[in-house]
C-alpha cells in the first residue's frame, strides 16, 4: 500500500496552521518533531483526568498514573526490542542521558591513559560528556575521522581501535550530514578489543528500525521530541548486568532502597537512576508516539522520507551557488547545504519568508564544522509528514535566496 502522507499529515494540527494566509512547511524535525494529535490527547487527558505523583501513592489516582507510566516504559522496551523493560532509565533529554553513562559508567571504568573513541561527526552532546570525562579520569580522547563524501573512515577507526579503548561513542545517523553509520561493524570490532559501545540514536531512531539486542550495543540513547513525542524527556537503554555494576547519580527519592542516618542502599535499575519525580507526563506522551508510529508502515514511511531527500537533493544541486555537505552512500532524509558566501542565518530567514522552517548554524557540531571548513550551515530535515510540494518550494525559495547574494 502507498505511504499515504495526506492522512498522517491530518494527525498533527499543527500542519495545518498557515502564517500570511499561506501554509506552514516544517523541514526542522530533526531539531525537534511536530507532535500526532495522540500525543497531545493523551497527555491532556491524563493531565486533567488522571494525574498524580507516580510510585509513592497508594490512591487511585497515583495506581493509575503509576500504571500508564510504566506502560510507557514497556512500549520503549519493546519499540528497541530491549530484553527487559528495567533496561529502559528515563531521563530528562538524551543529552542527559550520555552524562548519565560518562558519570556512572564513565568514572567506574575509565582511569588515565585510556583512550575513547568518537567520530567527527558527533553532536556536542556526544562530546561534550566525554571530553569533561577525559578531563577529570586523565582519559584520552580520539576522533575517528570522516571521508569526503560525509561517512566515517573506518580504516581509519581500525587504526584507532587498540586496546587501550574503552569506549566507542557514536551516532546511529549524524544529525548534520545524515550519515548512517556502520554500528552493528563498529560494535562487532569494538567489542572484540573490549570496549563498549554507546550509540547516540537521536536521529536513527526516528528513521530506523531499532532492535538493541540485534544491535549488540552496550548504551542507546534518544530523546522523545524527536521521535513524535514531547520535550523535557531522555531515554537511556543499558544492558541490564552493565545497569546494574554502575554507581547511582543524582541521589534523591526514589533512587534508594534504604536511608537512615548513617547508611543509604540503592534502588536496582531502572530507578537507581531516576531520582526525583519524573517526567510522568512526558513518558505517557512518548507511549502515545511510538503507538501511534506503531499503526504506521515505517518501512514505507522511511522510503517516502528518502524519496524526498532524493527530489531536494536533485533540485537543489542544480543550483550553482550551492553547496551539499554529506554525500554518504548510507544516508537518510538531512540535507545540509551553503549557498554561496551567504551566512546560513541570511538563508534560513529568507526561507523564513517563504513559511520554509530550517535550521541554521553549527547544528551542536562544532568540531564537524571545523573538518567542514565552515562556520555554519543551512539544514532541512526531512519528516514523514513532509510533502513532495514542499520539497519544490523549498528549492524555488532556494532558487530566489540565491538571488539575494548575487
Ligand atoms: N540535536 C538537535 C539538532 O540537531 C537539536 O537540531
Amino acid at each position: 500500500m502507498p505511504f499515504d502522507v495526506e492522512a498522517v499529515r491530518r494527525d498533527f494540527p499543527i500542519l495545518s496552521r498557515q502564517i500570511n494566509g499561506k501554509p506552514l512547511i516544517y523541514l526542522d524535525s530533526g531539531a525537534s518533531a511536530q507532535k500526532p494529535t495522540a500525543v497531545i490527547d493523551a497527555m491532556s487527558h491524563h493531565m486533567a483526568q488522571s494525574y498524580a505523583n507516580v510510585h509513592r501513592g497508594l490512591h487511585r489516582l497515583a495506581n493509575e498514573v503509576t500504571d500508564a507510566f510504566e506502560a510507557g516504559r514497556e512500549a520503549v522496551a519493546k519499540f528497541i526490542n530491549a530484553a527487559r523493560s528495567e533496561e529502559v532509565i528515563f531521563t530528562k533529554s538524551a543529552t542527559e542521558s550520555m552524562n548519565l553513562v560518562a558519570q556512572t559508567w564513565g568514572l567506574a571504568n575509565i582511569t588515565a591513559g585510556d583512550e575513547i573513541l568518537i567520530t567527527e561527526l558527533e553532536h556536542h552532546a556526544n562530546i561534550v560528556p566525554w571530553h569533561m570525562l577525559a578531563q577529570r579520569t586523565g582519559a584520552v580522547l580520539k576522533w575517528v575521522p570522516i571521508l569526503e563524501d560525509g561517512s566515517l573512515d573506518m580504516a581509519a577507526f581500525d587504526q584507532l581501535l587498540t586496546n587501550r579503548v574503552k569506549l566507542v561513542a557514536v551516532a546511529h545517523m549524524s544529525n548534520v550530514l545524515g550519515t548512517i553509520n556502520p554500528v552493528e561493524a563498529i560494535i562487532e570490532k569494538a567489542h572484540a578489543v573490549g570496549a563498549r559501545v554507546l550509540i547516540d540514536g537521536c536521529q536513527g531512531v526516528v528513521h530506523l528500525p531499532v532492535d538493541v539486542q540485534a544491535l549488540g550495543c552496550d548504551f542507546y540513547a534518544f530523546s522523545a521530541h524527536k521521535l513524535y513525542g514531547p520535550t523535557g524527556l531522555g531515554v537511556l537503554w543499558g544492558r541490564y548486568d552493565l545497569l546494574e555494576a554502575m554507581p547511582p547519580w543524582q541521589g534523591g527519592g526514589e533512587m534508594i532502597a534504604r536511608v537512615s542516618k548513617e547508611m543509604i542502599t540503592y534502588a536496582e535499575p531502572p530507578h537507581r537512576f531516576e531520582a526525583g519525580t519524573p517526567a510522568i507526563l512526558e513518558v505517557i506522551g512518548l507511549k502515545a508516539a511510538i503507538d501511534w508510529l506503531s499503526q504506521i508502515d515505517r518501512e514505507a514511511a522511511a522510503a517516502h522520507e528518502v524519496a524526498l531527500y532524493k527530489r531536494a537533493h536533485a533540485g537543489l544541486k542544480k543550483i550553482n551557488a550551492l553547496r551539499i555537505y554529506g554525500e554518504a552512500a548510507e544516508k537518510g532524509s538531512i540535507l545540509t547545504f551553503s549557498l554561496g558566501s551567504a551566512h546560513a542565518h541570511d538563508v534560513a530567514q529568507i526561507l523564513d519568508r517563504y513559511n520554509i522552517a530550517v535550521r541554521a548554524g553549527t547544528h551542536c557540531a562544532e568540531p564537524l564544522m571545523t573538518r567542514l571548513g565552515v562556520t555554519s550551515t543551512v539544514r532541512a530535515s526531512i519528516a514523514l509528514y513532509n510533502t513532495e510540494a514542499e520539497i519544490d518550494a523549498l528549492i524555488a525559495a532556494v532558487e530566489k535566496a540565491q538571488g539575494f547574494f548575487e
